[in-house]
């Protein structure tokens, strides 16, 4: 009941949350990729997990002691904890946003939404701060209180909506989480061959290996594979093209190497599932998943 209630409010945010989003979308889209690097160390790559979940707990735990502090009338102690949650929560928006460059359809409206109140919490926190630092240091101030205490609950509801992204939408989250690896051979049925009945050489083919699609690619007598799944957002591997030996995802231009699955450019931070190849006796080729 709850639950619903809450969908159908965020829900119902679209009709500003959509433009709005566009909009700063193809502004950080632009931006981050143009520094690949700077993109890469936001999104986590470096870390196997998405930095920005790392990052958001920081500012709401220090932002709650914001609130112990004024309760105990240790002005100097909140005074100190809000500006450094203030410095944590645009750290953990550096890392939002970067997500944020590649997330489309209805995550991207939820997380408009998520950073809308989180700015807005920021700029409440910041007229905290300003109402406490008097002329001699950190004060107690009735105003500063309220306003970091509406602040906190902005940055909760901001927190929810965030949760939401990733749980319900399932934005960063690895397309492969529930994908067993299964060590058994299994047939592997490419969608083209050659006419030589070969595998064409040199670009992405798509194949089926039982219930799953992978993707091949032939060099000479050696055949390689991945899923076909991007682990970031569930783009055709397929479709993609081959850069140094590795292949680019075209939705969102994450690379994989296709000997091992290892990711070499972001936004994904998660190894793509590898897959071993072999030549079956009695003609085609069976595969299985690489062992991790
Ligand atoms: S789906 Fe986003 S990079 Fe592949």
């Amino acid at each position: 009941m709850l639950a619903h209630a809450l969908t159908r409010l965020m829900d119902a945010q679209g009709a500003w949350t959509r433009p709005l989003g566009d909009l700063v979308h193809r502004f950080l889209h632009w931006f981050f990729h143009r520094i690949p690097a700077i993109r890469d160390l936001l999104n986590g790559r470096w870390l196997g997990h998405p930095l920005h979940a790392v990052l958001t707990d920081a500012p709401i735990g220090i932002l709650f002691l914001v609130i112990v502090f004024d309760l105990l009338h240790l002005a100097d102690a909140a005074a100190w904890a809000l500006g450094i949650g203030i410095l944590a929560m645009l750290g953990a928006a550096l890392a939002g946003f970067a997500d944020y460059s590649d997330t489309d359809g209805r995550a991207r409206e939820r997380a408009t939404l998520h950073s809308t109140l989180m700015i807005v919490a920021l700029l409440a926190y910041i007229v905290s701060l300003v109402l406490r630092l008097g002329p001699s240091g950190a004060t107690e101030s009735a105003g500063a209180f309220i306003v970091s205490l509406i602040a906190f609950l902005i940055l909760a509801a901001g927190a929810f909506v965030g949760g939401d992204v990733v749980y319900a939408l399932g934005n960063m989250v690895d397309r492969h989480a529930f994908r067993g690896a299964g060590t058994k051979w299994l047939v592997l049925e490419p969608a083209e061959l050659d006419a030589t009945g070969q595998i064409p050489e040199g670009r992405p083919i798509k194949a089926k290996l039982g219930i799953n699609q992978l993707v091949l690619v032939r060099q000479g007598a050696q055949i390689l594979a991945l899923h076909d799944v991007c682990a970031h957002a569930g783009g055709p591997l397929n479709e993609g093209k081959l850069v140094d030996g590795a292949i680019e995802c075209p939705w969102h231009y994450s690379r994989y190497r296709m000997t091992n699955g290892d990711v070499i450019q972001g936004p994904s931070v998660y190894h793509q599932p590898a897959y071993e190849v072999r030549a079956r006796d009695g003609g085609g080729w069976e595969a299985r998943r690489q062992p991790a």
